[in-house]
């Protein structure tokens, strides 16, 4: 069993503070984002401009997201999105357990939740018109599985976007990484660097802009 599988069954019954880290909100989820993320309630804004840069508005077409954790960001934004189809995806069970949970409480019942793994996705090759991975790929174990499989299961000029860490913007944020969120399986190295993804995405990709807000890069690449 991979060590991030179990380490997100523990957060899946802590997602009450997941998720108020993910808003940025009460004192102990603004502390960690200011301290250990560098992020201020600015820069957090920036940081989730970024992430759905790639989503566009009035979007009516079918989506993959993966992971999608508890919802906390994502849902909110697919709630507006009426035409599209959307499919989220995410290994842990309890991970997804908060996402249904929280759909149903906003009455989001357009959208399907599937327990599933990236490097294994469980659809036809061309399938969506976009994916967006947030904070997903500092995550998953097998990254070259993950690359390649979003990527398959996207047509050609779809759109894929999200937003991972990065090493090397902000020193705090790579020990915090280093000396927390890998040993207890919160994440999984080897790190992109904002480099190394700039050119990782443009090789994979026809075009692929890539931004940054203190350690976490996003992107939004076409097919
Ligand atoms: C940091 S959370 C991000 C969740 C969400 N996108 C967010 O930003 O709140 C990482 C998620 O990746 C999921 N995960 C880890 N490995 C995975 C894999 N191989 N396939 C699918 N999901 C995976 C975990 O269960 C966890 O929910």
């Amino acid at each position: 069993m991979n060590k991030n599988f179990d380490a997100y069954k523990i957060v899946g019954n802590l997602a009450k503070f997941y998720d108020s880290m993910m808003t940025n909100s009460g004192f102990l989820g603004q502390s960690v984002l200011k301290i250990f993320w560098g992020l201020d309630a600015a820069a957090y804004q920036k940081f989730l401009a970024q992430a759905f840069a790639g989503i566009p508005e009035n979007f009516s077409g079918r989506l993959l997201e993966v992971p999608v954790g508890t919802g906390v960001l994502s849902l909110p934004v697919w709630q507006k999105l009426d035409g599209a189809e959307i499919f989220c995806v995410d290994y842990s069970e309890k991970m997804l357990d908060a996402a249904k949970k929280r759909a149903t409480q906003m009455n989001l019942c357009g959208v399907k939740f599937l327990q599933g793994d990236v490097a294994n996705l469980p659809f036809a090759d061309n399938f969506f018109d976009c994916v967006l991975s947030i904070n997903g790929f500092h995550v998953f174990s097998d990254k070259e599985a993950a690359w390649k499989e979003t990527y398959r299961v996207l047509r050609s000029g779809g759109i894929f976007c999200g937003c991972m860490y990065v090493k090397g913007e902000n020193r705090r944020t790579d020990t915090f990484v280093e000396k927390f969120c890998e040993p207890q399986g919160f994440f999984s190295p080897p790190y992109e660097t904002f480099q190394t993804l700039k050119k990782n995405l443009g090789n994979r990709y026809s075009r692929a802009d890539v931004t940054h807000v203190e350690s976490f890069a996003g992107f939004v690449c076409t097919k």
